[in-house]
């Protein structure tokens, strides 16, 4: 696939079929993800795949609970007081796998690093059919000591960017992006 048509193609999927991702194309996957630029080249990323659903339905009754008694009170919040109030609302949209990218230990530079890392996973199952989504709603709870003792995260690891992969059910509209501010100085 053309490198423009993946970065304008991709989307975050939220429904997915039942279908299992199996483990040569997660292979592939991270291997995309390690051709990161990261700094100092110290890679410091690791990735916990997790394809049981009766985990994945567990940490995601457990991140909610977590993000509703840790978010901030205010008007913004009340969409997603609701949304993770809901019992029939599963963080990971029961897509097959989650891909957890946690750095090994914190550093200056683990969050770009495995941010950037996750970026090329997505595009890499784009690539390849697949649909994915950054789901920021179980980072809070798996940088909890408990989050990390539910997967076996060690405790110095941080977990940044939790990814879902599976098949797309439906393919989502192009969201609209604004304007960017750009600025030519000098
Ligand atoms: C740091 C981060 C956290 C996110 N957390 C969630 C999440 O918890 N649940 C969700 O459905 N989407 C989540 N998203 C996906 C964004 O909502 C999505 O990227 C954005 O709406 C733009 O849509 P697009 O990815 O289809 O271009 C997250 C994305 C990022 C980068």
């Amino acid at each position: 696939m053309d490198i423009d048509e993946a970065i304008a193609g991709r989307r975050s999927v939220r429904e997915y079929t039942p279908d299992a991702v199996d483990e040569p194309t997660i292979g592939r996957l991270i291997d995309a993800a390690v051709h990161a630029p990261n700094a100092t080249n110290a890679q410091p990323w690791t990735f916990t795949v997790v394809h049981g659903q009766d985990l994945l339905e567990q940490i995601s009754q457990d991140a909610k609970a977590h993000e509703l008694a840790t978010m901030p009170a205010g008007p913004q919040s009340d969409y997603y007081r609701t949304l993770l109030s809901d019992p029939n609302f599963q963080i990971f949209y029961h897509a097959p796998v989650l891909v957890v990218i946690s750095g090994i230990a914190q550093g200056p530079w683990v969050v770009e690093d495995c941010a950037l890392a996750a970026e090329n996973l997505m595009l890499a199952a784009f690539g390849q059919g697949l649909g994915t989504c950054w789901i920021g709603f179980a980072q809070g709870y798996l940088n909890t000591p408990e989050g990390k003792q539910a997967l076996g995260i060690p405790a110095p690891w941080v977990t940044v960017a939790p990814i879902i992969v599976g098949h797309p059910k439906t393919v989502p509209a192009p969201s609209a992006r604004k304007e960017p501010e750009v600025r030519w100085v000098g």
